[in-house]
């Protein structure tokens, strides 16, 4: 059996050609997802040789995506990769804000780490090897900031031609400016993330542009190295839970599908039950998932962690069906709890975006209602770097920030920068 597409939709499960340039089942709609024979892999051996390859100096060796290219062999040679030594990431501890989280250990994995800070260079460097492969010139994305600044590089540096689409005015600088720095052309739309979206989807397929959104489904076989990598850092020893941010609901989608297949090639003895948070202006999800009527995107999404601001994600059967094969759970939380989260990973020494930071302020709520008990192996996967929004820090340090319901943000944790003379003395009694 060669590597292959197959519709996700349970019901229809139809078969495509791994190089056809189709988004969604051209016959019922459903997702996508990438299918191959395993029936050679070796689990011990290929445990060996993936430690043996972080000794190597080689780039593919040196990429903590493509290190683990078994389990996603969906390219026919190696020549179409593009690696800026993606991945990689670290797993962190921090004892305070387990504790603040209501859990006596917890563990971050900081995919802020990765060259452009946020994960999705893992998926995206996937992306644009197949979008090498298939010949393409032109690649793009709608993007709420991190996809566009991951995608400008990646096309960038292996040669293709990168157009952007954000929402006007709603994706933080630091993103912006990574995608002009990185040469993308960049468009910003006077409509939301999901709006636009629907318009790129028409104008890739009006001009022949490859898409790198999460519906792409290489971009979901890329991120499924952050569980790979997560496992082989833990000593193939799976935690209890996975805590992950939900927007577009791609990375839920890319975690479950790596974590099940490590599991049925027996790297991995059970699987960790997954937890995805989402803003409360923004979760339509947390709400389809609580009431389990029929999906309804959310119209007006609103949130300052606006790399979630999503109301209508793509990827939400996908994301049902992992956290119920998990026996996860779907947690939302207020702005107000993003911001203090956000604080108490930074006091850490550690930092993350906003988006982030609602992986320990959905602990927090998990862990009070004994959902997440307090002796349970957590691991947050804080999706994004500290710097993506520095504008939001220091709002919210100084007092400044506001809901987008124009309801003040309470700096309980606000740690001010003090104006001071040039006087040594006058410095140093503040200081005592
Ligand atoms: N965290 C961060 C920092 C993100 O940028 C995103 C998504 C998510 C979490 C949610 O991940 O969509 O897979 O559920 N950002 C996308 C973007 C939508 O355009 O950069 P998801």
């Amino acid at each position: 059996m060669q590597p292959h597409l197959v519709c996700f939709n349970a019901a229809c499960r139809a078969q495509f050609g791994i190089t056809e340039v189709i988004y969604n089942c051209p016959h019922c709609g459903g997702l996508l997802e990438a299918a191959y024979d395993f029936s050679a892999i070796d689990a011990p051996a290929l445990k060996r040789i993936w430690r043996e390859r972080r000794m190597s100096n080689a780039p593919l060796e040196q990429s903590g995506v493509w290190r683990y290219r078994e389990l996603f062999p969906f390219l026919d040679n190696d020549s179409h990769i593009v690696t800026l030594r993606e991945g990689n990431t670290p797993l962190l501890n921090a004892p305070r804000a387990a504790e603040y989280g209501g859990l006596a250990s917890i563990t971050f994995k900081h995919q802020g780490f990765n060259p452009t800070g946020s994960f999705k260079d893992n998926g995206m460097t996937a992306g644009a090897a197949q979008a090498r492969r298939l010949g393409m010139k032109r690649v793009a994305c709608v993007s709420t900031g991190n996809t566009s600044a991951s995608m400008a590089a990646y096309a960038s540096a292996g040669g293709l031609e990168p157009l952007i689409f954000i929402p006007n005015g709603n994706i933080s600088y630091g993103k912006l400016a990574q995608a002009l720095e990185y040469g993308a052309k960049t468009f910003q739309v006077e409509a939301n993330f999901d709006q636009i979206l629907a318009l790129v989807r028409v104008l890739a397929e009006k001009l022949g542009i490859y898409l790198l959104n999460s519906i792409n489904p290489f971009r979901i076989e890329g991120q499924k190295s952050i569980v790979i990598e997560m496992m082989d850092q833990l000593d193939w020893n799976p935690p209890d839970w996975v805590v992950l941010p939900g927007g577009n609901l791609g990375n839920v989608s890319a975690f479950g599908k790596g974590l099940r297949e490590m599991k049925a090639l027996g790297f991995i003895d059970r699987l960790p039950r997954l937890a995805v948070i989402q803003a409360a202006g923004a979760s339509p999800f947390y709400r389809y998932m609580k009431e389990k009527g029929s999906f309804e995107p959310e119209v007006h999404p609103e949130t300052l962690a606006t790399a979630i601001k999503i109301g209508d994600p793509v990827s939400w059967p996908k994301a049902q069906f992992e956290v119920e094969t998990s026996k996860g759970t779907v947690e939302s939380v207020t702005e107000q709890e993003i911001a203090d989260a956000k604080a108490i990973i930074g006091q850490a020494g550690i930092g993350c975006e906003p988006a982030s930071a609602a992986t320990l302020a959905g602990i927090r709520k998990l862990t009070a209602t004994g959902t997440i008990g307090r002796d349970a192996k957590v691991v947050a996967v804080l999706t994004g770097n500290v710097l993506k929004d520095p504008d939001y820090i220091y709002r919210y340090h100084t007092g400044q920030l506001k809901a987008p319901d124009d309801t003040p943000i309470t700096a309980t944790f606000g740690n001010r920068p003090i104006v001071v003379p040039n006087d040594a003395e006058k410095i140093a009694a503040l200081i005592s």
